[in-house]
């Protein structure tokens, strides 16, 4: 991945940090984005410094409306073309649907499915044009099950999940990949941020480290549906299908109640 240039939305901490680190150890340049300036700004500081690489930040919220259009001027402006990109950013919310804020909800389907999906769409034809390329979208196990007191995230995840399977066989003969990251509970602001502290839901939590490393070689190897916990992984896979969507339901709820 020398010298490639990869895009991660989601870069200022947990999963998408960690993914950008390991491109950056391997000699590749970085467009890194997220909300937070300034952790995205010492990062970038990090990387520049440590592996002596190019990277830029664009602190920007990707659930606006002119998100994606933006992002397409600053490359543009910078005659990048990417070889990877990594859709990454994403939040969950904890609660009974009808008890959350609409607000919240709606923006979150913005972040986790608009953005990829406009992203996607966006940067794809650079990739097919020059015959390779690289897409990791991070879906979530969460998106093999109906999620209840987590309604919304687990339906974004989904689609996520079935996006990436359906672009990926589009693509088969493109030499552009599509793999959909499926992490089981990791270990980053995501607890918080879903309103899920005080739970024992992530007490058994995988490291950002980890999760990246595997969902990178994952990208590597051109997997298309990858799991990163591995008995996690065997159980969505074989023994999952056998069980109803209603008891699959009724796991998580009891799963994830407080
Ligand atoms: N942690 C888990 O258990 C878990 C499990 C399965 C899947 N995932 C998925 O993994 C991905 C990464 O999450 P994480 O666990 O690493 O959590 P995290 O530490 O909270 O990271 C989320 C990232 O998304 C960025 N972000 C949030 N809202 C944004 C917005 N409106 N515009 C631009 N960037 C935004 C955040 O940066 P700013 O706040 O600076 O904007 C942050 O960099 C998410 O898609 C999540 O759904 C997580």
């Amino acid at each position: 991945m020398k010298n490639k240039w990869a895009l991660i939305t989601g870069a200022s901490s947990g999963i998408g940090k960690e993914l950008a680190i390991l491109h950056a150890r391997k000699g590749g340049n970085l467009v890194l984005i997220a909300r937070r300036e300034k952790a995205l700004s010492t990062l970038k500081e990090q990387l520049e410094q440590d592996f002596s690489i190019v990277v830029h930040i664009l602190p920007i919220d990707l659930s606006e409306k002119d998100a994606i259009s933006r992002v397409m001027i600053f490359l543009a402006q910078r005659e990048i073309t990417m070889d990877i990109l990594i859709n990454n950013a994403g939040f969950g919310g904890y609660g009974l649907f009808e008890e959350r804020s609409i607000e919240a909800d709606l923006n979150m389907v913005d972040l986790n499915i608009k953005a990829l999906v406009q992203l996607t769409h966006a940067l794809l034809p650079s990739m097919k044009e020059k015959k390779s390329g690289f897409i990791l979208n991070t879906a979530s196990t969460a998106g093999f099950l109906p999620g209840p007191l987590q309604a919304t995230y687990f339906a974004t995840k989904a689609f996520v999940l079935s996006f990436s399977e359906a672009i990926a066989y589009e693509l088969k003969d493109s030499g552009v990949s599509v793999t959909a990251l499926c992490p089981g509970p990791v270990k980053t602001e995501f607890e918080q941020v879903a309103g899920m502290e005080g739970g024992n839901f992530f007490e058994k939590a995988m490291s950002a480290e980890l999760t990246a490393k595997r969902a990178y070689r994952a990208m590597e190897n051109k997997k298309v549906i990858f799991i990163s916990e591995y008995p996690l992984g065997f159980a969505l896979r074989f023994v999952l299908p056998l069980i109803p969507r209603r008891w699959q339901a009724a796991m998580v709820y009891r799963l994830q109640k407080m």
